[in-house]
């Protein structure tokens, strides 16, 4: 059954109207019901993961694990036994057996983010397990299978490592075959208006804000921003605008503290030059959200204690957290930062009152009504496999008689 894009854009939650979206749309569809190995390219903050997440869920192995590696963000020295497992006493401190990612993923999907990371050796293993699903825990001697699909992404130019050396040509050539180009985000500004319309509406309703949008005039600066931190750094800025002037029509000026514009002048339609390197404007994103957490950790102690909230932000803050070279963030690897911004699903009032059976029986209960006792509609909603729903069904006796 083909996949409709429509559906799958609602549930990717990748928004854009743009050709470039739309095409990028396309290919998910086309691609994500084989077992096709995918190469995700574009710059940092595009949307690349979101693309891995909506070929895996609109794949055949949606109901098995997605395996989410940052290539990059794992030290070369372990890559191997992190990726492929090792095997007691292999080396000093492998006290136990160890599975890697690629068993953890067996019959779903791996996402190796940064691919171009990757060591050369491992690169070799990468391409054995890719072509014939066959690989060898680190000092192990017998060779191993699982059943994986491959899905890259780079914001590197994977053309020009592997003429420089630095990425092996035959796993390149392996990889490209399937190419999703995510556009950075000044390639389709058209998208901007719809994009902080959403955003702003979702931070409001979560946050308990009101958003009356953006002038027309403060439309057309985003637009013609250059956004080196792309629909991530779009994100953020309305976040951080719409807690700093909650409640008002947002204007360029309250825009000009977020991004830094050089000589920008009302309604000016200027493209804005940006003096910031990437590198510069990633570390300021990472800042950004950790105050956000800082922020939410104190409206939680704030709650605790039984007091009012009181959330005020103050972008000149001097910078809260020390920040190490390398790993800024001091996260694991694989925590996306955006979504520790969650407010809880359960309010704190119930917590004592409830058993997480209670909870779950309640739960599925009312997924079932909502979707008509549709079992397989049911599961999908709830993210969990139809046989596990149908064995809670049994079990809390939730049979429609
Ligand atoms: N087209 C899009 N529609 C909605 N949100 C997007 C889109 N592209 C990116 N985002 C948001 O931007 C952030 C970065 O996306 P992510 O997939 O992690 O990018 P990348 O992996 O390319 O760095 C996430 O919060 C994601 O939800
Ligand atoms: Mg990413």
């Amino acid at each position: 059954m083909p996949i409709d894009i429509e559906t799958l854009q609602r549930k990717s939650g990748i928004l854009g109207q743009s050709e470039q979206i739309q095409e990028v749309l396309q290919t998910i569809a086309q691609i994500a019901p084989t077992d096709i190995s995918v190469l995700v390219t574009g710059e940092s903050g595009t949307g690349k993961e979101m693309v891995a997440k909506a070929i895996h869920k609109n794949s055949r192995r949606k109901f098995e694990p997605l395996v989410t590696v940052n290539c990059g963000a794992i030290p070369a020295g372990i890559i191997e036994s992190e990726l492929f497992g090792h095997k007691k006493g292999s080396f000093t401190g492998a006290n136990e057996t160890r599975k890697g990612y690629f068993e953890a993923a067996h019959k779903g999907t791996i996402f190796l983010d940064e691919i171009g990371e990757t060591p050369l050796e491992t690169q070799v293993k990468l391409l054995r397990v890719i072509e014939t699903g066959e690989f060898m825990k680190v000092g192990d001697t017998t060779t191993r299978r699982v059943d994986v699909r491959l899905v890259a992404a780079t914001n590197q130019d994977l053309g020009a490592e592997t003429r420089k050396g630095n990425f092996r040509q035959d796993l390149y050539y392996r990889l490209k075959t399937i190419t999703i180009e995510v556009p950075a985000l000044r390639g389709h500004p058209e998208d901007i208006p719809l994009l902080v319309e959403r955003f702003g509406l979702e931070f409001a309703t979560r946050n308990d804000l009101s958003f009356r949008g953006f002038t027309s005039e403060a439309i057309r600066l985003l637009k013609a921003y250059e956004w080196p931190g792309n629909v991530r750094e779009l994100k953020n800025v309305v976040e951080s605008v719409l807690t700093l002037n909650p409640g008002e029509r947002l204007t360029p000026e309250m825009l000009a503290t977020q991004i830094q514009v050089a000589g920008h002048h009302a309604g000016s339609r200027l493209p804005v030059v940006v003096n910031i390197p990437p590198e510069q404007s990633d570390r300021e994103l990472v800042l950004r959200q950790l105050l956000y957490i800082r922020q939410d950790l104190s409206d939680v102690k704030q709650l605790i204690a039984g007091t009012e909230i009181n959330r005020q932000i103050d972008p000149y803050l001097p910078s809260p957290v020390p920040v190490l070279p390398g790993d800024q963030s001091g996260l694991a690897p694989q925590q996306d930062i955006t979504s520790l911004e969650q407010r809880p699903l359960i309010d704190p009032e119930a917590v004592g009152e409830i058993t997480i059976e209670e909870l779950e029986r309640d739960f599925i209960q009312q997924t079932l009504i909502k979707f008509n006792h549709n079992r397989r509609r049911s599961a999908e909603a709830l993210g969990i496999a139809e046989r596990t729903l149908y064995r809670k069904i049994q079990a809390y006796g939730l049979d429609k008689k």
